[in-house]
């Protein structure tokens, strides 16, 4: 399963590309509009992107009302990705999301000043969890100090998988002024850089939580995606690789499957968790059995457990 990663596709301007997709993920939306930060909000590295979009979106209301019932309208299931400050304020955006054709629903939890992240993601998931029925993915920061920690104090608060990972804080200088070339001075960092990073995280969270893990970070190609998935991986999102190739969804499916069938997987699933096993052993798997409703709820949106 291919899916856009929040925030790097815009499918209301560019539908013919949504369409490409198994399922489209929105932009992260929050209780309120945000305008997001001034500009330069994008910046080019040799190894990857930095953005500081700052969240901008709508707000929940012009949402519900006014792209939603688009986005539904172009066919693939919609993941809708929602944000806050508080728990209460997701719990409030996943309620009035649960009202709809929303297929399941990212929380945004990539919040990199955070106390206490483990507090933090019980808190959220388990409000949002009493909120809604629907299927309930956690978005971390790869830059948590402990991970797999917070990745399990979300799966216990009722979190049915994980997308992973966000972007890592980068600062770009302008090379002639050595000034700050983002109009935040630093911002989030994207791409080819964050591929090992991201291997890690879905390999070490695969491993404390047996959920469902949508990897996402510097996929570019059918191999890169197949990485993921033998991490432990249950689908791929492709971002920053869309800025320069629309069209990637399509030709990253194709790839992929060639890639699987090259190392002689039946199909690309076949492959999850295989780096999880010794060269002759069986694989060890994760350590920890998956809840039936997470595991129900998965499923639901084409996720296997
Ligand atoms: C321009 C831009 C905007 C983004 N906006 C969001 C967002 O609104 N919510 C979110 O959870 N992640 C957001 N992300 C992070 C991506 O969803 C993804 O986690 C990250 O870019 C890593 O994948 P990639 O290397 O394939 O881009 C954004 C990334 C970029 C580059």
């Amino acid at each position: 399963m291919i899916l856009n990663a929040s925030g790097c596709l815009d499918a209301l301007t560019a539908p013919e590309v949504a369409r490409e997709f198994d399922a489209f993920v929105t932009k992260t939306v929050t209780p309120l509009q945000r305008e997001g930060n001034a500009p330069v909000r994008i910046a080019e590295t040799d190894v990857g992107m930095l953005n500081s979009i700052g969240l901008a979106n709508p707000g929940i209301d012009t949402f519900l009302a006014d792209v939603l019932p688009r986005l539904l309208d172009l066919g693939p299931p919609v993941w809708v990705s929602v944000g806050g400050f508080a728990a209460a304020e997701y719990a409030d955006l996943c309620a009035r999301l649960e009202r709809t054709d929303a297929a399941a629903i990212e929380l945004n939890l990539s919040c990199p000043n955070v106390a206490a992240p483990e507090d933090e993601a019980t808190a959220i998931v388990a409000a949002a969890r009493a909120a809604t029925g629907k299927p309930l993915f956690a978005k971390l920061s790869p830059a948590l100090p402990d991970l797999p920690a917070v990745a399990l104090a979300a799966a216990a608060a009722g979190a049915d998988g994980l997308a992973l990972v966000n972007t890592i804080r980068g600062l770009a200088l302008d090379p002639a002024t050595l000034r700050p070339r983002l109009g935040t001075a630093a911002g989030g960092l994207s791409g080819p850089a964050l591929r090992p990073v991201a291997l890690a995280a879905v390999h070490t969270c695969f491993r404390a939580t047996g959920l469902p893990i949508v990897g996402m970070g510097g996929v570019e190609t059918g191999a890169h995606a197949l990485e993921l998935i033998a991490a432990g991986a249950s689908a791929v999102a492709l971002g920053t690789v869309l800025f320069a190739d629309p069209g990637a969804a399509a030709r990253v499916r194709e790839e992929l499957a060639g890639e699987a069938r090259q190392r002689g997987f039946a199909d690309p699933l076949a492959a999850r968790g295989v780096a999880h096993a010794d060269l002759d052993g069986a694989p060890p798997g994760p350590v920890v059995r998956v809840a039936d409703g997470a595991r129900k709820r998965s499923a639901q949106v084409g996720l296997k457990v």
